[in-house]
């Protein structure tokens, strides 16, 4: 059983385009907390962005810088609202450790909203090449069976964020 002073985080998983970020930094307003974007600390730590990291070194040490930083993201005392990037809940170790330290958040929404959201910006190796609506299918299929094994699934549909964000706070009482 879990202590739950000791999950004290709220992580937030979903593929890309489900609106971790956006939704995690006004959920954290609500609560008062703090707001942490892995991705972001990712790249402070690397010195560079996400597609300068895998085009260098490759997804293996994307990965590898991934895992060891949200496990020093979960290591800190003070309880955070934690947006992910959409693999890292895949790897069993971080899944683990994000189960002892905090509730896990999955942010459902369905392909067109992901392929309409992505859209916007061209900051995402994996849908680089290839058509990103069938690599966000393929991602679909294989990751919404893990990230099933979140605590709390929350719609992310379209329209205001807010929604969401009340969403996830209902689903948390
Ligand atoms: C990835 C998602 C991205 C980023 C990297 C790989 C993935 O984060 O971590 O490009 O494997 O789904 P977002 O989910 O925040 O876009």
């Amino acid at each position: 059983a879990h202590d739950s002073d000791q999950r004290r985080h709220i992580v937030l998983i979903g593929l890309m385009g489900a609106g971790k970020s956006c939704v995690g930094r006004r959920l954290a307003t609500r609560l008062g907390w703090d707001f942490v974007d892995a991705d972001s600390e990712i790249e402070t730590a690397a010195g560079c962005s996400i597609p300068e990291i895998f085009e260098r070194h490759g997804e293996r040490y994307f990965r590898d810088g991934e895992r060891r930083v949200i496990a020093r993201l979960l290591a800190g005392e003070r309880p955070q609202v934690i947006a992910t990037g959409g693999g890292a809940y895949m790897d069993a170790e971080t899944r683990a450790a994000i189960a002892r330290a905090g509730v896990t958040v999955w942010l459902r929404a369905d392909l067109d909203v992901l392929v309409r959201r992505t859209a916007r910006r061209d900051n995402r190796p994996l849908l680089k090449k290839d058509n990103p609506r069938r690599v966000l299918k393929d991602l679909m299929e294989q990751r919404y069976p893990i990230y099933a094994q979140a605590d709390l699934t929350v719609d992310s549909a379209d329209g205001p964020l807010e929604a969401s964000v009340t969403r996830v706070l209902q689903a948390l009482q």
